[in-house]
């Protein structure tokens, strides 16, 4: 791992005993087949990838692009820096800095929850309420093109000026597009719309649209068409053999993320570290093959079919919201796959809690909790007016109590038999997030072969689309 990268750890709360759904021994005997998925992910998975057109139907679409591609992208921008992928984007985001005072990022599905989850976890909290030069200059960030709610739209669209020429740095905007298929109904329409009122707010100088539209797409389709016909020149690819929900380390997240003037750097780090871990790493250390045994384990001999991701800090939520596609998407098939379901807490204490605690036992709780704050403990602190009757715990802080919330909830769990883990970050930022990040799609690929799915495509989602288009002709 490298030295700058502090590593997160997972673990279960107490002794795994079969009254919890689970022994030590069921992951011992489990063992054995988790290794073989490793060895198969980077003995058969990797080289089949990389033969393109050698990969039997069986095991089409293989996606597994993501797993080197953080390496990849670090290695091209120490050898070629400026010219490599990483450069090029820290460029764009630098001249989109200095010209924009917000962007527009439009996309759904895998082409926004990544970039969505970087901005609230690695940012500070109410980062588009700050001033510009409290954003050290970085432009706000708003999303759209992932639904097709009128208000929230035109809303949006007013707020930018609807169309009005912009004079200043701080009225001009820009829009970054991002959709791999480069045809998806949501992020298409809103393309049109938004295009429309940034060409006009550009006035005179509407030659100049291209250098405000950067188009995150394949190779090919209709977004890349559009892109030639603007001349937008300034343009990032979704590689193939990288599927939506898998590409957050792909432009479609790091674009977004370097605009927001995260480290993309260090955050690819992390993927890296994950990495390293999952392929050398044994049990009680590999965070992928741990949390991979007890998810699969608690729902095969248990039934505990619902996986709960408790994130105890508000910044974590959308980083939740990432993983419910991820999980569901990948696995939810063939009637099989948990049903993912984030929750934020101490917040979903005083909604859900209940029902986790006394409820059907049909659940897995994994809390994420963050062992540094980005700023100094709040003390309750001391008052003349001592009715609420909190000078008794004055000094304590925010992260104490929250501290206190976890060990509470956690004991009053267990006590009842329910099982929970833990998966503790550093920081919210972007060393942390990025080994989050991979090791949570390293995990859905091995808990895809444990099942026999295949972790890869949506199929399901199609018919919708189908019926949609239909409907609309
Ligand atoms: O994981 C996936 O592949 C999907 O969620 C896609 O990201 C989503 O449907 C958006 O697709 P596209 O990027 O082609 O617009």
């Amino acid at each position: 791992m490298s030295s700058k990268v502090k590593p997160i750890h997972y673990r279960w709360n107490g002794t795994l005993l079969p009254q919890y759904g689970i022994s030590s021994g069921d992951i011992e005997r489990l063992y054995p087949e988790l290794l073989e998925i490793r060895d198969q992910v980077f003995s058969r998975e990797l080289p089949l990838y990389h033969a393109q057109s050698g990969v039997p139907e069986e095991w089409q679409p293989l996606d597994a692009g993501f797993i080197e591609l953080p390496q990849r992208l670090l290695s091209e921008y120490q050898s070629q820096r400026e010219a490599s992928e990483l450069g090029r984007i820290l460029s764009v985001a630098k001249r989109l800095r200095d010209q924009v005072d917000r962007v527009v990022v439009l996309g759904i599905g895998g082409s926004y929850m990544g970039a969505r989850a970087i901005l609230e976890s690695c940012c500070q909290p109410y980062y588009n309420e700050w001033s510009r030069a409290e954003r050290g200059g970085r432009p706000r960030i708003y999303f759209e093109g992932n639904n097709v709610d009128n208000d929230h739209s035109q809303a949006l669209l007013q707020f930018l000026g609807n169309g009005r020429p912009a004079h200043s740095v701080d009225e001009r905007w820009a829009l970054v597009v991002i959709s791999k298929s480069g045809g998806t109904i949501e992020t298409a329409v809103a393309f049109r719309q938004f295009l429309r009122a940034l060409e006009s707010s550009l006035g005179t100088e509407k030659n100049r649209l291209p250098e405000f539209v950067i188009p995150v797409t394949g190779e090919t389709g209709k977004l890349a068409s559009l892109a030639d016909a603007l001349g937008c020149k300034e343009r990032f690819p979704v590689p193939d053999g990288v599927g939506g929900r898998f590409s957050v380390f792909s432009a479609v997240g790091l674009l977004p993320a370097a605009l927001m003037g995260v480290d993309i750097v260090a955050m690819l780090q992390g993927a890296v570290a994950m990495n390293e871990r999952f392929r050398t790493q044994g049990l009680g250390n590999n965070p992928v093959l741990d949390y991979t045994a007890v998810c699969h384990l608690t729902e095969k001999l248990r039934g505990h079919h619902t996986r709960i991701m408790s994130v105890w800090s508000k910044s974590l939520e959308a980083v939740g919201l990432w993983y419910d596609q991820l999980l569901a998407e990948s696995l939810g098939k063939r009637e099989m796959g948990a049903l993912p379901l984030t929750v934020v807490n101490t917040r979903d204490l005083h909604s859900r809690a209940q029902q986790h605690q006394e409820g059907r036992r049909d659940k897995l709780i994994t809390n994420v909790v963050l062992d540094s704050w980005r700023y100094d403990p709040l003390p309750v602190g001391r008052s003349d007016h001592d009715q609420d009757g909190l000078n008794e715990i004055a000094s304590k802080s925010l992260p104490e109590l929250m501290t206190a919330a976890i060990a509470g909830t956690n004991q009053a769990y267990l006590e009842d038999a329910r099982l929970t883990a833990d998966l503790h970050l550093p920081a919210a930022d972007e060393s942390s997030i990025g080994q989050l990040f991979q090791m949570l799609m390293l995990a859905t690929v091995v808990e895809g072969r444990l099942l026999k799915l295949n972790p890869y495509g949506q199929p399901g989602v199609e018919k919708y689309k189908v019926n949609m288009k239909r409907l609309l002709k």
